[in-house]
């Protein structure tokens, strides 16, 4: 990527924490991450009260596309789509005549026709159209369409909100992420790769494992050996650490003497890989040299990662105190000839792997957690966003005091 200068590490010793004082250094217990009761109030105070990212604009490029959103915590599906006037709204996937699933998967349709009985909807939810409608009773069908559910796009990313009147703006919510991130093209990004899996793991525990560089030297020698770590910063530390809000940014560099394989160079030499591909406009914010990714958590259970050239990242849906429903992706700049399409495949290939290094230990600490073996965990400085992670769902349920 670039000349062997040192990564823009602060220099200082555990710089993060002299910065956040607020996110205190002690360990951090694990019984909220068991508790039914904890998570019951992650379920309505977060869930039902936050913005959540739900999908991204690309999947509706027409009138009349749809796709189903689950919030599982709160058991709701949500017909996502783009209406006839082009608009992206949300509504609830929930028949208003026996309550049956209207939509599943993801499609384009002028109506929405319940799979039960064939009552009929519009795409701005209004039903249209009752099977037998004179067998009824005293039924108003302009008191009966699918439930609106409030729905914002902000750069790409469509966001909804369960609450009868949401608390605060999505922008409001988005913050210092929106600010740093508005020129950055998402929007225009298109999908190169989509994973999902359910496993055994709470939520909140799941998403540590992938907001901190201290794992990255070890975990993940088949994917990115000295690729991040190295000589000049062995632990890969980040190079900045931003709290906004309920959201952060951590930032990472790449390693400037590591010397590619012939795949990982041709790779870079005809687009964006890691570490290697020309500047995207509008990333990193902070200017770190060398710079690699960002990890932004995008609360409350989001982590997107702009890259030059590409972005990827998770969505952590909890089923249950220890179950989750973990999303990932990848989305790539349209490749302007075919030889980019190479570089694509080899940042999906890295992606993938890496992941599956990641993946093979979530449960093992879910494990060790809901035996009582741990009962705790201590997090570095460098590790500081796992700390802002948990600050924030306290922060957001009333529980920092
Ligand atoms: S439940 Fe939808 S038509 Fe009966
Ligand atoms: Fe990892």
């Amino acid at each position: 990527m670039s000349t062997a200068q040192q990564p823009a590490l602060t220099g200082a010793e555990k710089p993060w924490h002299a910065r956040y004082p607020f996110l205190g250094t002690g360990p951090v217990g694990v019984t909220e991450y068991l508790s039914e009761k904890a998570f019951d109030e992650e379920k309505d105070g977060i869930f039902g009260r936050y913005w959540l990212l739900v999908g991204h604009t690309s999947q509706l490029p027409d009138k009349g596309d749809y796709f189903e959103a689950r919030i599982d915590a709160l058991s709701a599906s949500l017909i996502v789509l783009r209406d006839r006037s082009g608009e992206v709204r949300a509504l609830r996937n929930a028949c208003r005549h026996r309550g049956s699933k209207v939509i599943s998967g993801a499609g384009n349709a002028r109506f929405l026709s319940c799979p039960f009985h064939g009552w009929t909807y519009g795409l701005d939810g209004s039903l249209k159209g009752i099977p037998d409608n004179e067998q009824f009773h005293d039924l108003d069908p302009a008191c009966h369409g699918l439930r609106t559910v409030h729905c914002e796009t902000w750069n790409g990313f469509v966001f909804v909100n369960l609450a009868g009147q949401p608390d605060r703006s999505l922008l409001e919510q988005l913050g210092g992420f929106a600010e740093e991130y508005a020129r950055y093209p998402f929007e225009s990004m298109v999908c190169g790769g989509r994973w999902s899996a359910t496993l055994d793991v709470n939520w909140r525990v799941f998403q540590d494992q992938f907001q901190e560089g201290y794992h990255v030297a070890v975990v993940h020698t088949g994917t990115f050996p000295e690729v991040f770590n190295g000589r000049l910063n062995p632990n890969s530390r980040p190079s900045d650490f931003t709290v906004h809000g309920l959201n952060r940014r951590i930032s990472f560099a790449a390693n400037p003497e590591y010397v590619p394989t012939p795949v990982e160079r041709l790779a870079g030499q005809l687009g964006s890989t890691f570490g290697a591909g020309a500047r995207t406009e509008g990333s990193n914010p902070a200017g770190i040299e060398n710079w690699a990714f960002d990890v932004n958590g995008v609360f409350p259970n989001t982590l997107l990662d702009p890259a030059n050239g590409f972005f990827f990242g998770h969505q952590f849906w909890p089923l249950s105190p220890g179950r989750t429903r973990w999303e990932g992706f990848l989305y790539v700049t349209p490749a302007a000839k075919p030889s980019e399409l190479i570089s694509q495949e080899q940042t999906y290939i890295l992606i993938r792997d890496a992941w599956r290094e990641d993946m093979e230990l979530a449960e093992t600490i879910h494990r060790s957690i809901a035996s009582g073996a741990v009962g705790e965990f201590h997090f570095s400085d460098p590790e500081i966003a796992c700390r802002h992670s948990h600050y924030a769902v306290n922060e957001a349920l009333g529980r920092n005091g």
